[in-house]
């Protein structure tokens, strides 16, 4: 997937990529579980990290709504649903952090086991079910850790009860925005996960309109996650009305929808074509007026490049974590640079969208 380089030969590097890979040996659940209790209990505080500035050099992007970032890459949903470890995963070098799918009210999610990683793909497929401690919860933790936003953002993806219907899920949606609101930088709006019944139904025009004229005073800070599902025409049409409606941009995507080998949804490398091409649907009705935050099978510097060619502003990384433990940002922007120098940038704003450019 990727050549070696400085950082991944280091003597701390193979250790920590020996733990990731003892940590592989335990089920998925249960491994995701140490790894957020060792980074709840800053573990990597304690270890000499490379340092990362080396890295930066041309690397500055910009989210509107959101803020300037050092680099392009930071945490997807899911990783860390209820903010127990912000600390860790900043410590990792992610340059932006979402937390969440956060609901109204507690609930536990779908019943174990229900994480499963495909490791000769690179993949995982996951029907968590939106296991969360509620919004109360999770602001309490919020207050409590005062995060100031700068240098790494910290935005929070909303979802709705299970037992909340779809008629009724506006109100979870804007019960997650009053509650959370002083502890955002941003909202994504997560119409997407496949695990929900009805959550998906709720990606369209006449829901989102619902959403936007309810929150107008946020619509800065709101931005709205899709599914790689639809099909190309219904897919750039909710795109288009999502523009119009002045959501601050889209978070494409969320996981694919699989029954086979588990049910759930897919992500990781197997996710990479679908994401992509969403991405390059929307760019193709939106251009550089909407931004656009790529998700999906990114799990290389080289992939990084590739989205931000076709005009992401910045990634989201889940699957990469897994693989490839903690210095996967270190190695990826590391591959990032390699890529841009291969082809003569210096600065990664001049990649934004070079991919359709004619010469
Ligand atoms: C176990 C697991 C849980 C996830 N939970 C959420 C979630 O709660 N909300 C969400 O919007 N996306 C969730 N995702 C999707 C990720 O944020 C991301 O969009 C997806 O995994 C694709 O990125 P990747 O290929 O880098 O993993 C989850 C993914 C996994 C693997």
């Amino acid at each position: 997937m990727s050549l070696p380089s400085p950082v991944s030969q280091s003597f701390l590097a193979r250790s920590l990529h020996l733990g990731t890979a003892i940590l592989r040996l335990l089920p998925a659940e249960l491994a995701h579980d140490v790894g957020l209790w060792l980074l709840e209990r800053q573990i990597l505080n304690s270890l000499p990290l490379p340092r990362l500035e080396p890295l930066l050099d041309g690397m500055a992007c910009t989210l509107p709504g959101i803020g300037d970032l050092a680099h392009p890459i930071g945490l997807g949903a899911g990783f860390d649903k209820n903010a127990r470890a912000p600390q860790g995963f900043a410590r990792m070098g992610l340059s932006f952090l979402e937390i969440g799918t956060i609901t109204p009210r507690p609930q536990p999610g779908n019943p174990k086991p229900r994480l499963f990683r495909l490791d000769d793909q690179l993949g995982l497929i996951n029907r968590m079910g939106f296991n969360s401690y509620g919004a109360v919860n999770v602001a309490e933790r919020l207050r409590r850790l005062q995060w100031s936003h700068t240098p790494v953002p910290l935005g929070i993806n909303l979802g709705k009860n299970k037992d909340t219907t779809t008629e009724a899920a506006i109100e979870d949606y804007s019960y997650g925005i009053e509650t959370l609101g002083p502890y955002a930088k941003y909202f994504v709006i997560n119409v997407s996960s496949p695990n929900t019944e009805g959550l998906r139904g709720l990606a369209n025009e006449g829901f989102l309109k619902e959403v936007a004229l309810r929150h107008r005073a946020d619509l800065s800070k709101l931005w709205v996650k899709l599914d790689p599902d639809m099909p190309k025409k219904s897919f750039q049409l909710l795109v288009e009305a999502l523009s119009k409606l002045g959501f601050q941009g889209l978070i494409l995507t969320n996981t694919h929808r699989v029954d086979s080998p588990q049910k759930g949804g897919m992500s990781g490398h197997p996710l990479a074509i679908q994401a992509t091409a969403c991405l390059e649907w929307a760019y193709e009705v939106v251009g550089e007026s909407l931004p656009l935050i790529a998700s999906g099978g990114i799990l290389s510097g080289q992939d990084v490049y590739q989205r931000i060619a076709r005009g992401a502003s910045a990634v989201q990384i889940y699957s990469s974590l897994v693989y490839r433990g903690p210095l996967a940002v270190y190695a990826m922007l590391e591959e990032l640079r390699n890529e841009m120098d291969l082809r003569g940038y210096k600065f990664l704003s001049d990649v934004k969208g070079s991919y359709y450019k004619k010469d």
